[in-house]
């Protein structure tokens, strides 16, 4: 069942890990004119690597590379060897695009059919993808994964809510892939057409896209009757899986380091070397990949806040913890920094607190305050409600360290997601 990468040793792995990761710097400086000067730049050459950890000798890469080459400078193959784009539009300024060979599409398709595959999904399921179609790479990423698993891929998209529910009725999926937070949403449009989610089809949930918490999988597991487990990815590194969790531990992410090399360095490192960290400590998370074509990435700087843990289900290849959060998603609170994540470990654990919830952030003074805005559950009453707040309030004081302003609204006001969530509102300096 399992790919023979799978079943490596740590050795054979390591050894594999080299002979690509030599092929993909050569390549990278031969063909990508940016990686030649920033190589020279930092005087290093492709021949000083001899070993996996000579990877720290090479400069890091990050969103700011991909935006100088806008659209295609950092494609190490004829543009016409591409076979595919894709693009994430970001906050601010150019997209980041990326390019596919046909033999990239294959490779990520394997990779995240392996995933489904760890995931729980076998050939003959029926997989609802519910992650966006089009430039991201959600929802092609799946689906391409899904057909290569041999299942039958049923390509929803984002949106139409109501809709979705009623398809999944219908066509009787066991899989379901979409970001956690539109989970949410559909669960509460279940509702809405009195079809308990829990009697539905649904057996896996493949949630991934933004961060989330073991409190939220253990919400959806239940409402939904599902096991919900992790996948991970980025569209500058390939797309969804880069890593997966395995539905038998459900305890992080496989990387499938065949593929792909991880290091941690140090967040605040800003002078661009990030020399990496022991695994264990946590850290910003790099990615290599070792078999890309058209955009080999070297030492690509996720912002993404994570610990390297040994393999468990899948023992060669090392796991990355939950994403705690972005590092441009922390909040600093008066010296403290927050996450998201944090927040919403305390709202699921808050009886009468529903798992919507808001984070605004206002200047008062010359001072940042945050407000938690947070749903009640249906049938949660005044007194209750108020109870809530406070407890809210308490235990992020105690917990997290900072003082904010719970609120408590009635249950279907905040704005759901249909995708990635944007649980932030920085509404400073408006
Ligand atoms: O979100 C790829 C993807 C699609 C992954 C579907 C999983 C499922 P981007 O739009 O480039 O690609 O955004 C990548 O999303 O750097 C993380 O900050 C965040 N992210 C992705 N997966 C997870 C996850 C896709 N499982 C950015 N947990 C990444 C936490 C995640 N954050």
């Amino acid at each position: 069942m399992l790919d023979p990468a799978e079943r490596m040793s740590v050795d054979e792995l390591r050894a594999l890990q080299l002979e690509r990761l030599q092929w993909t710097l050569r390549h990278a400086y031969d063909n990508v004119p940016h990686y030649r000067q920033k190589f020279d730049a930092h005087g290093v050459h492709p021949d000083d690597c001899r070993e996996l950890a000579d990877i720290a000798k090479f400069p890091t890469t990050t969103k700011a590379d991909l935006r100088e080459t806008y659209p295609f400078g950092m494609f190490a193959v004829p543009r016409e060897r591409v076979n595919r784009i894709h693009a994430s539009s970001g906050t601010t300024g150019r997209p980041t695009v990326v390019g596919y060979t046909a033999g990239d599409i294959d490779r990520w398709s394997s990779l995240v059919a392996r995933s489904i595959r760890a995931a729980g999904g076998r050939p003959g399921h029926r997989i609802h993808v519910a992650y966006g179609y089009g430039l991201f790479t959600g929802g092609l990423g799946a689906h391409y994964g899904a057909e290569k698993l041999g299942a039958t891929a049923i390509p929803m998209s984002g949106g139409m809510t109501p809709r979705q529910v009623q398809l999944i009725r219908d066509f009787e999926p066991e899989v379901i892939m979409l970001t956690p937070s539109y989970m949410l949403t559909l669960l509460d449009e279940f509702d809405r057409q009195g079809v308990d989610p829990r009697e539905s089809s649904l057996r896996i949930g493949i949630f991934g896209a933004e961060p989330w918490t073991e409190q939220m999988r253990r919400e959806i597991e239940e409402r939904a009757g599902i096991h919900a487990v992790d996948i991970y990815g980025l569209s500058e590194v390939m797309g969804p899986g880069v890593s997966q969790e395995c539905v038998e531990s459900k305890d992080g992410l496989h990387i499938w380091e065949d593929h792909f090399l991880p290091e941690i360095v140090d967040p605040l490192d800003g002078d661009g070397r990030g020399t990496p960290l022991p695994d264990g400590e946590e850290g910003e998370l790099l990615f290599t990949s070792l078999t890309k074509e058209a955009l080999p990435i070297i030492r690509y700087r996720t912002r993404d806040l994570t610990t390297l843990l040994p393999g468990t289900a899948r023992p060669s290849m090392r796991r990355m913890a939950k994403i705690t959060g972005r590092s441009d998603d922390m909040i600093i609170l008066r010296g403290v920094n927050v996450f998201p994540t944090q927040i919403e470990e305390i709202v699921l654990r808050t009886p009468g607190l529903a798992p919507h919830f808001q984070l605004v952030l206002t200047t008062e003074g010359r001072m940042d305050a945050l407000a938690v805005r947070v749903e009640a559950r249906q049938g949660v009453g005044t007194q209750e409600r108020a109870a809530a707040a406070a407890a809210l309030q308490r235990e992020i004081k105690e917990r997290v360290g900072v003082t904010c302003v719970c609120e408590v609204v009635d249950p279907d006001t905040l704005e759901r997601s249909v995708g990635k969530l944007q649980r932030l509102q920085d509404r400073r300096g408006t």
